[in-house]
């Protein structure tokens, strides 16, 4: 046995931020390397990602991840035991394999991510190096951009707004300084909601402002005032990004608009959105239309994504088929890259290099239900993704990812650059 070779595989249940199970896993290396982690899970989940594995039943109502676990420490443990870490590829397609469907099914995504991610940390630590520089060790580093949540919707918040999440996106010249430019917008936002009478005392799902809003453009006139009451001059400063997940008020071929009271085809709902790019600095519109509207979402990439970003989320579900798919069409012009759509840290790896080639650019996201963990902070500097989006500036298991890259930023003091497009 070398001393890359998998030891042990031990699996439990564990609870995300929203407190739903998901699954803990520690791999020990024969070296005595060892890697732990407690995976994610969405809400506004896809159609096309890698399955999480559920018990059903009476317990958490229905969430509970006993029988991934069992997966975790019956099927998956004798798969990997003995293989070598080392061939991360080999060890997470053998996972597939023993799985036996392509979007993991049988043992559940959830299984298969939190054994290939624990081999990913147990190797780091064997190694006795950062994550991120075992995975790109470079001269100069490149952190990723934040892309930060200021008032949710949809899915996150109750249904409040049709949309889900308006973001801010800062231009500065360091990370730190540019997550303080995020947290300043979303204090000068709740203010000037709690002004407005809209409901800010509590925080959605991802850590943003959850408020009463007549429109859903409202929420967009509302970090641009409370950028500028935040001191900071949107366009210059900060832009803004939506997260429309339009899966979620997709219906019979339309995007119905509950608090508009308005029901749009693409083309009307893409035309809707260049208005809403001329009066707001967006730089980034992610999940624009329905998952499956592969025409639409190449007619809309041409109409929105010459000056901007037009980002695939549910359309490409980290998947290297669906996003080769996207290539050939035009559809999105950047990938956002959620480890657990793809089931294993490989396959999402490959993503990833594949968009690079492509020029797509590439977004490190975290879900809705997270954990305490800070590996994706690592991903996106080892991968040089260049822009990273984790919810908001509140809540630990937000914090995690954001306090990681501070840490990053600090070891590396100049060595560590900011990503900007083009860059
Ligand atoms: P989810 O939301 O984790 O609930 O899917 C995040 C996103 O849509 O980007
Ligand atoms: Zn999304």
């Amino acid at each position: 046995m070398t001393g890359t070779a998998v030891r042990q595989v031990a699996g439990w249940e564990a609870l995300d931020s929203r407190g739903r199970p998901t699954v803990g896993c520690r791999v020990t290396l024969a070296g005595g390397g060892t890697g732990r982690v407690v995976v994610p899970s969405g809400k506004s989940t896809g159609g096309h990602e890698a399955h999480e594995r559920r018990d059903g039943g009476a317990r958490y109502g229905g969430f509970g991840a006993r029988a991934a676990v069992a997966s975790v420490n019956g099927a998956l443990a004798e798969v990997v035991t003995g293989l070598d870490a080392a061939d991360r590829t080999g060890l997470d397609q053998a996972m597939v394999e023993a799985d036996g469907d392509e979007q993991l099914a049988n043992l559940g995504a959830n299984a298969v991510l939190a054994v290939s991610l624990a081999v990913l940390l147990a190797l780091a630590d064997q190694a006795r190096e950062p994550l991120w520089r075992m995975l790109g060790p470079r001269q100069t580093v490149v952190l990723p951009r934040p892309m930060v949540n200021v008032i949710s919707g949809g899915a996150h918040a109750g249904g409040a707004l049709d949309l889900q999440d308006v973001l801010v996106v800062p231009a500065a010249p360091t990370f730190s300084e540019a997550l303080e430019r995020c947290a300043r917008v979303r204090a000068g936002t709740a203010q000037v909601l709690r002004r407005g009478g809209a409901w800010t005392d509590l925080v959605a799902d991802e850590g943003g402002l959850a408020a009463g809003l007549p429109t859903n453009e409202a929420a967009l006139a509302a970090v641009t005032e409370g950028a500028c009451a935040a001191g900071l001059e949107p366009g210059r400063h900060v832009s803004f990004a939506l997260d429309l997940a339009a899966n979620q008020f997709y219906g019979d071929g339309r995007y119905n608009l509950r608090l508009e009271g308005e029901s749009l085809d693409a083309t009307a709902w893409t035309e809707r959105l260049a208005q809403w790019c001329e009066r707001y600095e967006l730089i980034s519109i992610e999940d624009v239309l329905h998952e499956d509207d592969w025409a639409g979402w190449s007619g809309a990439t041409r109409r929105l994504g010459d000056r901007r970003q037009v980002l695939g989320d549910d359309l490409f579900a980290t998947n290297l088929s669906r996003l080769r798919r996207g290539i050939s069409m035009g559809a999105a012009n950047a990938v956002l890259v959620k480890p657990n759509q793809a089931g294993t840290v490989s396959r999402a790896e490959a993503v990833v290099r594949e968009a690079r080639q492509a020029g797509y650019a590439t977004v490190v996201s975290a879900r809705s239900g997270d954990t305490e963990d800070h590996w994706l902070a690592d991903l996106a500097v080892g991968w040089q993704a260049g822009q990273i989006k984790v919810g908001s500036t509140q809540r630990s298991e937000r914090t995690a990812k954001w306090n990681r890259l501070l840490e990053i930023e600090a070891e590396l003091g100049p060595r560590a650059v900011l990503w900007a497009p083009g860059r």
